[in-house]
């Protein structure tokens, strides 16, 4: 099976070297704009497969979508990243036009294909790539909530000194200042959460986890890639392997939550055919009202890009 990462950035050469670490795809293709970079950056995780023991094949092209031809899976990550002092709305003009020709590109080449989404923002650039790519939304998804849920789940296992292993939360949402971690969803081997830590300290990770990719922009001067890279692959995986695992993901909504006509957070199944699934949970009044205020931010920009009139 072939796989496409776009974007040899940090993002993208993370997620593609996880994939190939994960030995079940027959080849990666990796592609960027920018020349050399995706076949310097291809052939150093090739030349990690003697010494880490994987056959994936990695190769690195620039702007040559014939290469990606057939591929099964293909994510996107191309586009400018936060710098400090930015929010990832701000990058909107510059990310829409990237997304959609890599977009038409990517399904011009591979009719086929799964599209994952990456870059930022997030949830408006998947509907960007839906209304470019013209095929069903459950062929058409972003990553995020796998990313923030193990950011929420990495400083409760911080603050608990436990094993991150053992903790399972739900986290919905766009991916933003408005995302909503769920307590009342969230567990240690089976204990609720609320029975293991103090409801402040609680609170005070759950403001982290939703300021945590401007957290690393502070200390980086540009936004993370080990986690999110990650995050990508292990949706990749899933589809591959066909294991029908239960993410958070941005996905379409056609009335679930009571939201229509958006892309954002929520639980579902991802296997072979892409979102199997989506999950609806039985929220109570505080936490969908929290998920209705974070659907309106990203309504509003969702607006934005309608705006922009890039499909007519
Ligand atoms: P980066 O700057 O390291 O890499 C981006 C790459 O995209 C560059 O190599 C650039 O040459 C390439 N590129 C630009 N236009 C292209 C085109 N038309 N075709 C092919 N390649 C093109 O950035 P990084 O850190 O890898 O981030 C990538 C994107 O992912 C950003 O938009 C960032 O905000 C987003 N991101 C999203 C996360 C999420 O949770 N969804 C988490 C982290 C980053
Ligand atoms: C992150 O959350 C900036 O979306 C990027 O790290």
């Amino acid at each position: 099976m072939k796989i496409t990462v776009v974007g040899a950035g940090n993002v993208g050469a993370t997620c593609a070297n996880v994939i190939a670490q994960g030995d079940y795809a027959r080849e990666v293709v990796l592609l960027d704009i920018k020349a050399g970079l995706a076949e310097g950056k291809a052939l150093d995780i090739w030349q990690t497969a003697p010494i880490n023991g994987f056959g994936t094949r990695v190769v690195g092209v620039t702007n040559d979508y014939s290469a990606t031809a057939g591929s099964a899976v293909a994510v996107i990550t191309s586009g400018l990243p936060r710098k400090p002092g930015m929010s990832r709305d701000d990058l909107i003009s510059t990310n829409a036009a990237i997304v959609k020709s890599v977009t038409e590109n990517l399904i011009k080449h591979s009719p086929d294909a799964i599209l994952i989404v990456v870059s930022n923002p997030l949830d408006v650039m998947t509907y960007c790539a839906y209304r470019t790519a013209g095929i069903s939304p459950s062929r058409v998804f972003g990553m995020a909530g796998i990313l923030d849920t193990a950011r929420y789940n990495a400083f409760l296992a911080e603050a608990l000194n436990c094993s991150p292993k053992d903790i399972h939360s739900v986290l919905m949402g766009g991916h933003g200042d408005t995302m909503v971690p769920l307590p009342r969803y969230t567990t240690v081997a089976g204990i609720p959460i609320t029975e293991l830590i103090d409801p402040q300290k609680l609170e005070a990770i759950i403001e982290r986890t939703k300021k945590g990719g401007g957290e690393i922009v502070n200390l980086l001067g540009t936004s993370a890639w080990y986690a999110p890279g990650a995050a990508a692959a292990l949706m990749v995986e899933a589809i591959v392997k066909d294991e029908q695992r239960i993410f958070p993901c941005c996905a379409w909504l056609t009335g679930q939550y009571g939201l229509n006509q958006i892309y954002m957070g929520v639980p579902v199944k991802l296997g072979r055919n892409g979102i199997e699934q989506i999950l609806e949970l039985k929220l109570n009044e505080q936490e969908l009202k929290l998920v209705h205020q974070s659907a309106a931010a990203v309504k509003e920009v969702m607006e934005v890009l309608d705006q922009m009139n890039l499909f007519d």
